[in-house]
């Protein structure tokens, strides 16, 4: 990807056509290629140089903007050979579990590999980002979108069930993208540092219910559920209002943090308040609130 202050653009870089009908079309430029669309043919060698956010045309005329693709807009771009992670959930998680550059976080599954770039891009050169999948397919068709934007060199990709565990110890944070987070949290507690972050998106409360009870019996604490909505406008200033259509669901967000606890030293009050405790902990209390758990 070029670097975001460049006004001007070089071969190697990712750039996006904008054309009518917001049609959009993203690739590397490269000295001697072309690009072929159903509006013409454009020469590379024509949009070297070029002033990002400019318009360019085809040999037939057909209009275009020429732009520094967003992330968003690369993640739409990703071949879809499972359900993806989308950009409204994808922002929030990575500011949510505090994961940047020089961090080291494991997600599963692969999948079509949408997380997996957000991950790599936010980890940076500096970091690593452990992938798992169960199934070798997937992560094929992944890692091909994930090297088109350069992003390989940050991942370890790994084809396993992981139910058998993963090989990292002391992560900054964990993400699993599976039906049944519930079974893996042990796993997961294994893989991460004291008061890494787990999270999960899952689509039904079932999961939800599920993923919570298992939470507990593993000592996650400081948890949160969460939805994310977001409503789009048509920008027409006559006539400003909600579009048509909107995605009103995807997943429930799924979040705590991994802690030590010293079962001589409990504090009721604020195990309860860090999520670990639940109302009928509370109700039939006798201090002995890890009976069955150890
Ligand atoms: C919904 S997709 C993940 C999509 C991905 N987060 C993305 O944004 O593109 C779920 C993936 O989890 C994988 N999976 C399911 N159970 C698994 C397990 N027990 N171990 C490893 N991978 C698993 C599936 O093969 C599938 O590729």
């Amino acid at each position: 990807m070029s670097e975001k202050s460049e006004t001007v653009t070089k071969p190697g870089d990712l750039v996006q056509l904008v054309g009518l009908s917001h049609k959009s079309f993203i690739f590397t430029l490269q000295e001697g290629a072309e690009f072929h669309t159903h509006r013409g043919v454009i020469k590379h060698d024509d949009l070297i140089g070029k002033q990002w956010g400019t318009q360019i045309f085809s040999h037939n005329g057909s209009p275009f903007f020429i732009l520094q693709p967003s992330f968003t807009d690369l993640l739409r771009g990703i071949k879809r050979a499972t359900q993806i992670m989308y950009p409204k959930e994808i922002g929030y998680i990575l500011l949510y579990m505090g994961i940047g550059p020089g961090q080291h976080v494991l997600e599963a599954g692969t999948g079509s590999g949408s997380f997996t770039s957000a991950l790599a891009h936010a980890v940076g050169s500096t970091g690593r980002v452990y992938s798992y999948d169960i199934k070798e397919s997937s992560q094929e068709i992944a890692k091909k979108s994930i090297a088109k934007l350069g992003l390989l060199d940050h991942i370890d990709f790994k084809v396993r069930d992981i139910q058998s565990g993963f090989d990292e110890r002391n992560l900054d944070a964990a993400f699993l993208d599976v039906s049944n987070p519930y079974d893996y949290l042990k796993q997961v507690r294994d893989a991460l540092k004291p008061g890494g972050y787990f999270g999960c998106i899952v689509p039904t409360t079932n999961q939800v219910i599920k993923t919570l009870v298992a939470l507990r019996r593993e000592d996650f604490a400081f948890i949160e559920v969460c939805d994310i909505s977001v409503k789009f406008y048509k920008t027409e200033p006559t006539r400003f209002r909600p579009t048509d259509r909107m995605i009103a669901h995807t997943g429930y967000l799924i979040f705590g943090r991994k802690v030590q606890v010293d079962r001589d030293l409990v504090d009721l009050k604020l195990l309860k308040e860090v999520g670990m405790l639940g109302l009928d902990d509370e109700d039939s209390s006798d201090g002995d609130v890890f009976e069955g758990q150890e």
